[in-house]
């Protein structure tokens, strides 16, 4: 693995070359609903998407659709139960399942909705499919705006996230990659991932988000990892109002230190746009320029990138972050003016991409910043020679498009009367 060159990859190597893209869409996921008045809003994977297509970008990349996971794909993280409950309950049911729904966390921000099990099926299905597609080498750069559902457990669902989509794809592309960096820019704090790899030194993760009697409540900058797995976790802890040159003091510092020193084989981006200014559960100060930036930067290191959605709660804005970021990965620069389509209503009266930052205050004094910066980039330096991890045989890659074999062996494996544990529904199919 890795025998090639051991110059550390560099910003500077080939910004302007075109990456070979593929995005990840399915034409349904618009049409999952949460529920009245909850915030998660997967119709505005479709507004990205009408975004893309009208302002011609599909052209320029593969657009391929996600082949749903398998129960068995999620159970690689997931609990056998937790993936049997998901897959079993419905809305009709949910009631005479009151312990379950309790237990893993289904209920109040994580609804029981119509077709739920097959949402997490798509989404996670994608994310992995994108890992496998930067595992063959095919393409530079893979696009899930559906995914980066961090916030999921192993065992249970929280943030609007149910099956970790992110863990999942981080697990395929460890059997090609000896390390994988994971960043996360959404405002809330990226615990799921951070605890499924919080004692390992082959997956980094590396968090920006708001901190302080704020959900989910963890990513204290002084939780650095554990065993193994010591300064292999990177949190950075801000407060609300924050700018985009406030927040790139310390991005770009940051992760240029972490590409530094940990060398990794494949890059994750959680891309919320809950970090944007204006959005409806966020209170950062975020330009869309300012969030795409973290895109050119990954970019710019020419390492293989999975980039995924995540929060993101002002439908308008989200639709434009993610659709001007696809145009920092494909190298175009995308027109400000919005192009006449079906969802224009949303962008008016301007009908412009970019919005301007707001004229909140920033609580984020250039003396914490500059202590955050300074500490961690401490910790870092104690990475200065990357691990080397002995590799044993690579197992075979996931086959998303073999036959489901939930349909032949799943019913049995995970009915109620085999596991003492569950009290969850039946399986319904
Ligand atoms: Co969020």
């Amino acid at each position: 693995m890795e025998t090639g060159s051991n110059s550390l990859p560099s910003p500077s190597c080939g910004d302007a070359a075109k990456r070979r893209v593929c995005y990840f869409y399915e034409p349904e996921v618009g049409n999952y609903y949460y529920g009245q008045g909850h915030p998660m809003k997967p119709h505005r994977i479709r507004m990205t998407h009408a975004l893309l297509s009208n302002y011609g970008l599909l052209d320029s990349l593969e657009v391929i659709r996600p082949v749903p996971a398998r129960e068995r794909d999620l159970c690689r993280f997931h609990s056998d139960d937790y993936v049997a409950f998901l897959r079993g309950v419905t809305p009709e049911t949910q009631h005479d399942h009151p312990k379950a729904l309790r237990r893993y966390n289904v209920c109040d921000d994580c609804p029981v909705f119509e077709g739920l099990y097959a949402f997490c099926q798509t989404y996670a299905g994608a994310s992995v499919g994108a890992a496998v597609k930067l595992n063959h080498g095919a393409h530079d750069i893979a696009i899930n705006w559906a995914g980066g559902l961090h916030h999921a457990k192993r065992s249970g669902a929280s943030g609007f996230c149910y099956v970790n989509d992110i863990v999942l794809a981080i697990l395929e592309l460890l059997k090609w990659h000896e390390r994988v960096l994971y960043v996360d820019i959404d405002i809330h704090h990226g615990d799921g991932v951070e605890e499924a790899f919080y004692t390992t030194d082959r997956v980094m993760t590396a968090s920006f988000h708001k901190f302080g009697d704020y959900f989910p409540g963890t990513g204290h900058r002084h939780d650095i990892g554990y065993g193994k797995g010591k300064y292999y976790a990177v949190n950075v802890p801000l407060q609300e109002g924050i700018d985009d040159e406030s927040y790139h003091s310390l991005f770009k510092p940051i992760i240029g230190k972490v590409m530094e020193v940990f060398r990794p084989g494949a890059v994750v981006l959680q891309c919320g746009a809950d970090s944007l200014s204006g959005d409806r559960l966020g209170c950062f100060n975020l330009s869309i320029k300012g969030h795409a930036e973290c895109v050119r930067y990954m970019r710019s290191f020419n390492v293989p990138l999975m980039v995924l959605g995540g929060g993101g709660y002002t439908l308008r804005n989200v639709a434009r972050c993610w659709c001007y970021e696809t145009g920092v990965a494909l190298g175009v620069e995308v027109d400000d003016k919005v192009p006449e389509h079906d969802y224009s209503g949303y962008f008016a009266p301007d009908y412009t991409l970019h919005v301007a930052p707001s004229n909140m205050e920033n609580k984020n004094s250039r003396q914490s910043l500059d202590d955050i910066r300074t500490e961690i980039l401490e910790n870092l330096s104690r990475l200065q020679h990357a691990p080397s991890v002995q590799f044993q045989e690579r197992p075979p890659d996931l086959m998303l498009d073999e036959v489901d074999e939930n349909q032949e062996d799943g019913d049995e494996r995970y009915s109620p009367n085999s596991d003492e544990e569950m009290d969850g529904p039946s399986p319904s199919s």
